[in-house]
């Protein structure tokens, strides 16, 4: 895990090692703009520099890399000279996105073409590793709307332990992203849990669905690591959210935990801390 909410950005950079192959997810890591209307502080911008240098250290080794979407917190368009030599697969640029990410993805396909970088488009594939494959989804929803574009699961296989990856898919709140999740029968899972800190604004309802689609994927796949964060680690209290899904966990021997726990680092949740380090000072 190099940098998370639980870590303190907005990010969901990970490298994965499988098959002697180095692989990485989203290089990329933001800050959130505005909280309890406050700009990010000089706490949060530190923390920022430190993980984006160590993203682009890690990128400078990798051999495969993914970007499953083009939200600032997963790639980053001022290191597209550093994707030269590596196989690199991105979110369809042009089909199953909203305005937004595809004027940014045509700006970094610019980016990449006067820096000589070769691409392929990552939905649907297969891709053969000695001893292993890495499985990629098709077109899943950034959310319960339409409106945010689609982004894609990326799945790692190394002999018959698989890791994967599943970014914005906000719980997951929608069917197929589950589908994807339950196909692949991940160990490890590292996904995107909802916007509980949004409230009714992301959908009460909808934050129901996430959390009883994320018992049905603990109780039917039993993943040895569930590994929430991103969206749902911008809320102090989200264990209290989570509090069914670490009774459903309990002797099942699946492991329930944010970015920060599963790599053993410690969980600082700077951006949820915003305010309170503001009523401190
Ligand atoms: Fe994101």
């Amino acid at each position: 895990m190099l940098a998370s909410e639980s870590l303190g950005v907005r990010s969901m950079a990970v490298e994965v090692e499988a098959c002697g192959t180095k692989i990485l997810i989203d290089p990329g890591a933001a800050l959130g703009p505005k909280r309890y209307g406050l700009p990010p502080d000089e706490i949060e911008i530190a923390r920022l520099a430190e993980l984006r240098e160590l993203i682009r250290k890690r990128l400078r080794t990798a051999e495969i890399v993914f970007i499953t979407h083009y939200h600032f917190d997963h790639y980053s368009p001022d290191w597209a000279g550093d994707l030269q030599g590596k196989l690199l697969f991105i979110k369809d640029p042009v089909r199953n996105i909203n305005r937004n990410q595809a004027r940014r993805a045509g700006e970094f396909i610019e980016r990449l073409i006067r820096a000589g970088v070769r691409w392929e488009v990552a939905e649907g594939r297969r891709i053969e590793l000695l001893g292993g494959e890495i499985v990629v989804s098709g077109p899943l929803w950034h959310g319960p709307e339409a409106r945010f574009g689609c982004v894609v699961s990326v799945a790692v296989r190394e002999g018959g332990t698989t890791f994967l990856h599943s970014s914005d898919v906000s719980g997951p709140v929608l069917e197929e992203a589950v589908d994807f999740i339950l196909t692949q029968r991940p160990d490890i899972l590292f996904v995107d849990g909802p916007s509980t800190y949004l409230g009714p604004r992301f959908g009460l309802k909808a934050l129901e669905v996430a959390r009883a689609n994320l018992l049905r994927i603990l109780r039917e796949v039993s993943p040895r690591n569930l590994i929430l964060d991103h969206h749902l680690l911008r809320d102090l209290y989200w264990r209290r959210w989570a509090e069914p899904l670490f009774e459903a966990a309990e002797g099942r021997g699946v492991q329930v935990v944010s970015g920060a726990e599963f790599s053993g680092k410690p969980e600082t949740l700077l951006e949820a801390e915003r305010k309170r380090r503001k009523l401190r000072k």
